[in-house]
């Protein structure tokens, strides 16, 4: 096989669609990040909810990161993350050859061929130590999950209670299955990273002294329907939360410069002090997301995010 010629310097974003991804709201959090960050001082990165990996790669770009740790409790997610980073080449003629197949057909027929590929990647789902054993399939596995996600329904990653991905066809017109160029530039920034499953939980807060850590949790709801926060099969309810800030507490006294980004929950109860209590010691900023909010009454106002700090 030949590798794939791609000029160097073409811009990464992120790979994948991923609920909660946070392309819209870079400009917004540029100036709350850490200024040994933006001056080159900090040269170790976290991120311990890469899902789509927007600030990633948008860090990793802009600062010439050296470093990056990089975690998220889905295996699949992660599995994908690996094979972009050591077998790009591999991946897109993997990935070039089921997206061949199916923008050949027609509609009907790339539904039933959509399920095919459900069916297929399901057969297999990773559980415990079979991340490692996979090895040989990593390759096939990481290209059905990327054309999963790209004609799958909005994108989304789900799984039911037995681990098995469920959700249906998305229906559109022309879906861009395989960006080679991004894959490229997006391995060739992944090159600095160490990636891997991990709960929050579980790092230790002696590994992100000299970090900048960024944290990018499932949103805590602003009502009882509105966000998808279902990322895994432990919903991120206020418990989470509150273990999330012990955690975040920890990282902030071992000397880790610490961003975190959630709701606000005073978009739609302007009593509700949640966070203010959770991160006392923090600073707690209020931006404005380019999203509308979708509960009762108020669906044309813009929304507001919350990015706290533990530094000015
Ligand atoms: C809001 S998304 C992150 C989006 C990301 N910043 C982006 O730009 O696409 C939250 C991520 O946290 C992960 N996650 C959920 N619970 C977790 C946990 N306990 N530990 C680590 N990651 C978790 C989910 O799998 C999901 O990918």
């Amino acid at each position: 096989m030949h590798p794939l010629r791609v000029p160097k310097k073409l811009p990464a974003g992120p790979f994948l669609k991923w609920a909660g991804g946070k392309t819209q709201l870079l400009k917004q959090l540029q100036p709350y990040l850490h200024a040994g960050m933006k001056q080159g001082q900090v040269k170790e990165y976290c991120e311990p909810f890469l899902g789509g990996g927007a600030v990633f790669f948008h860090l990793a770009q802009k600062y010439k990161l050296k470093s990056a740790t990089l975690y998220d409790i889905n295996r699949e997610l992660v599995l994908v993350y690996r094979v972009v980073q050591d077998k790009v080449d591999e991946l897109i003629y993997a990935l070039q050859a089921i997206a061949g197949k199916y923008s050949k057909l027609n509609e009907e027929k790339r539904k039933a061929f959509f399920y095919r590929v459900r069916k297929d990647y399901n057969r297999t789902p990773l559980r415990g130590d079979s991340f490692k054993r996979l090895e040989s399939k990593r390759i096939a596995r990481a290209a059905e999950m990327l054309f999963l996600n790209r004609t799958c329904y909005n994108g989304l990653f789900r799984l039911n209670s037995k681990g098995l991905f469920n959700v249906p066809f998305g229906k559109y017109a022309n879906p861009r299955i395989c960006n080679i160029k991004n894959l490229q530039a997006a391995s060739r920034c992944l090159q600095v990273a160490e990636i891997r499953v991990c709960d929050f939980g579980k790092i230790k807060p002696a590994s992100v002294r000299d970090s900048f850590v960024y944290l990018d949790p499932p949103y805590r709801p602003l009502s009882k329907t509105s966000s998808f926060n279902s990322y895994h099969h432990t919903p991120f309810n206020d418990t989470e939360q509150i273990r999330l800030a012990k955690m975040v507490k920890k990282f902030a006294r071992a000397g880790a410069r610490v961003l975190l980004s959630n709701s606000d929950p005073r978009n739609t109860n302007p009593k509700d002090d949640f966070f203010e209590k959770l991160y006392k010691d923090f600073q707690i900023n209020r931006v404005r997301a380019g999203r509308l909010i979708n509960s009762n009454g108020q669906a044309r106002a813009l929304i507001n995010e919350l990015v706290i700090t533990n530094y000015r």
